[in-house]
């Protein structure tokens, strides 16, 4: 086995648990797979509901580097790699016509910039990085093309300088969240997981472990409301994230139990689209809050 730094799927669990990430049985399956057998992991999945975080506890719990590829509409394959830096090759430039010494070699190590692709493919301390590729849906195909060659060979090239290879391959994580479908090529090479909302049951797990001062009453109606809430017809559904800064929007204003009242008044927490919030406003949270009290009495 490459890597296999995980015993097993109950390891994976236990591991992420530490690091206060709840891991369901079948995403914990998947690293657990991914880490095996050598494979990039893609998760797709709506927004707030863990993708990235899973990337970092995954690093953390392995004491393996974490290196982050932010993608945004626009990024090209060049910007993922390396970068020249300008300025100290003009200085370096000037420097030698100053001295009347030597001419620098302005394309060389000592003027590279490594952007996170190179950076994943160079030795690390501790053993090959966690390379975070997240939200690859915002690049485009030629991008993707590229990336899957980068991953393939886990080598890239600098055309001045030559290839890179990583002695080890890095734990590749791919995120997505489905703004448009990412090419087959490229999800073929990797392993797939759908991350869903939570289940009431697991979402009070996260609560538990992200936001441990909030009362169990108060944790119920939360996930009970936000749960709800997602079934609602909404331009934006809460992801996670939104469950864990409203709980603590709660603790922070001391409240014990949910009102519509205090609901309105931290909507902001939970919804952020303005028409989300004025469908919510008035008898729609009360509506909902009502139905979270019959549900768990
Ligand atoms: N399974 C989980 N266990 C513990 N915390 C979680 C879990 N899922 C989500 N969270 C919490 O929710 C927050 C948001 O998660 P994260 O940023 O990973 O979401 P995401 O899926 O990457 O969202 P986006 O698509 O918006 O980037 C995290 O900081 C973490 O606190
Ligand atoms: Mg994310």
């Amino acid at each position: 086995m490459p890597h296999a730094p995980m015993d097993s799927i109950d390891d994976v669990q236990a591991r992420l648990a530490e690091q206060d990430y709840v891991c369901g049985r079948a995403l914990a399956t998947v690293v657990f797979l991914a880490l095996a057998l050598d494979r990039p992991l893609f998760l797709e999945g709506e927004a707030g509901t863990g993708k990235t975080e899973i990337a970092k506890a995954l690093a953390a719990t392995l004491g393996r580097r974490l290196i982050r590829l932010q993608c945004y509409e626009g990024l090209d394959a060049h910007s993922a790699v390396y970068e020249w830096n300008f300025a100290a090759q003009m200085v370096a430039i000037r420097t030698a016509e100053a001295t009347q010494s030597a001419p620098p070699d302005l394309f060389s190590d000592d003027f590279l910039i490594a952007r996170p692709l190179l950076e994943a493919m160079r030795p690390q301390p501790g053993g090959p990085p966690v390379l975070l590729i997240d939200e690859i849906d915002r690049t485009d195909a030629p991008f993707e093309a590229f990336l899957l060659e980068a991953l393939s060979d886990h080598q890239v090239t600098i055309p001045e300088t030559g290839t890179v290879k990583a002695p080890e391959p890095p734990i590749v994580i791919l995120t997505s969240n489905r703004t448009r479908e990412v090419h087959d090529a490229l999800k073929r090479r990797c392993l797939y997981h759908w991350v869903d909302y939570p289940d009431h049951a697991r979402e009070m797990e996260i609560l538990a472990a992200r936001a441990p001062e909030a009362a169990e009453r108060l944790s119920r109606e939360v996930v009970a409301f936000v749960q709800r809430l997602r079934g609602e017809d909404l331009f934006k559904r809460p992801g996670v994230a939104e469950t864990i800064d409203w709980a603590k929007c709660l603790l922070a204003l001391d409240v014990i139990d949910l009102s519509p009242e205090v609901i309105a008044d931290t909507l902001g927490a939970l919804l952020k689209y303005q028409d989300d919030i004025q469908r919510l406003q008035g008898s729609e949270a009360k509506r909902i809050l009502d139905e979270v009290r019959a549900e768990i009495g």
